[in-house]
């Protein structure tokens, strides 16, 4: 077919059989749209832009709220917590009255520290308490221990059952006694030291006027134990001249300090 052929518009009316004439394309004009339709096209665009419109700010609202009240990335402080829970099934406080939360050492995890076995610590404790002992005899000093590690089923009974024997109300048996779950003695690092030459001092104030404290206080910092409680501490527990805490390596360094760090 020529290309003429193809080209419909060159053909006359009259060239096309009627009963097609109707079917006939007018390829030369527009197809026409009534104003009705048009209205009605004009409509359902508008329609359709509104409701991407209203989609779009939605979402960006929506993100925008999110933004702004989406729970933040955990704190360091809320990373360490403890995930371990308390008798009532919630997950403990970082401190009570005044005293930081502590993890208990494991049977696993202590040596004793006395012939008999009575008093067990964290081995590198154990040793350096031993070599601060030896030392002190040799000076004629005569440190005795008094209480190591404890479990919170002893603790337990120390704050309760003697708070009751005392009649203490909560605060002031917390302001000589842990809570359990909060003493330094579940950690396996903490000691109670008298002095042997003045057993009448033991667990008393007056223990800072004994030769043995004298020598602790010049001492202790050489095998890495401190005083934790000393006179108007920041956590307002009473002075324990006689309650030594070691922070000789990274665990208890960090078994101290970073209850600390958290909260105060
Ligand atoms: N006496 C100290 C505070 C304790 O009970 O751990
Ligand atoms: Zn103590």
């Amino acid at each position: 077919m020529s290309e003429e052929l193809n080209d419909l518009s060159v053909l006359d009316e009259m060239d096309i059989p009627e009963v097609l004439r109707d079917e006939h394309p007018d390829f030369s004009k527009k197809p026409k749209i009534k104003p009705t339709t048009k209205r009605l096209l004009f409509r359902l665009g508008a329609f359709l832009f509104g409701l991407v419109a209203f989609v779009i700010l939605g979402l960006g609202a929506i993100a925008t709220r999110q933004m702004f009240t989406a729970a933040p990335e955990p704190t360091a402080r809320e990373a360490i917590s403890p995930p371990e829970t308390t008798g009532n099934g919630a997950a403990p406080e970082a401190q009570i009255l005044g005293h930081f939360l502590y993890p208990e050492a494991a049977p696993s995890d202590l040596v004793p520290v006395s012939a008999d076995g009575r008093f067990q610590l964290r081995p590198a404790a154990a040793e350096k308490f031993l070599q601060m002992q030896a030392d002190a005899s040799s000076a004629g000093i005569n440190l005795v221990l008094i209480s190591a590690f404890r479990s919170i089923e002893e603790q337990r009974h120390l704050f309760f059952d003697v708070k009751e024997q005392r009649a203490q109300d909560t605060s002031q048996r917390a302001e000589v006694s842990a809570p359990p779950n909060y003493s330094e003695h579940h950690t396996g690092y903490a000691i109670d030291i008298g002095d042997g030459n003045a057993p009448d001092t033991h667990l008393q104030e007056n223990f800072e006027d004994t030769a043995a404290f004298q020598w602790l206080q010049a001492n202790a910092a050489r095998y890495s134990f401190e005083l934790s409680f000393p006179r108007n501490n920041l956590q307002g527990i009473a002075y324990e001249p006689w309650h030594w805490r070691f922070v000789g390596d990274q665990d208890s360094l960090e078994t101290f300090y970073r209850a600390r760090n958290f909260n105060q």
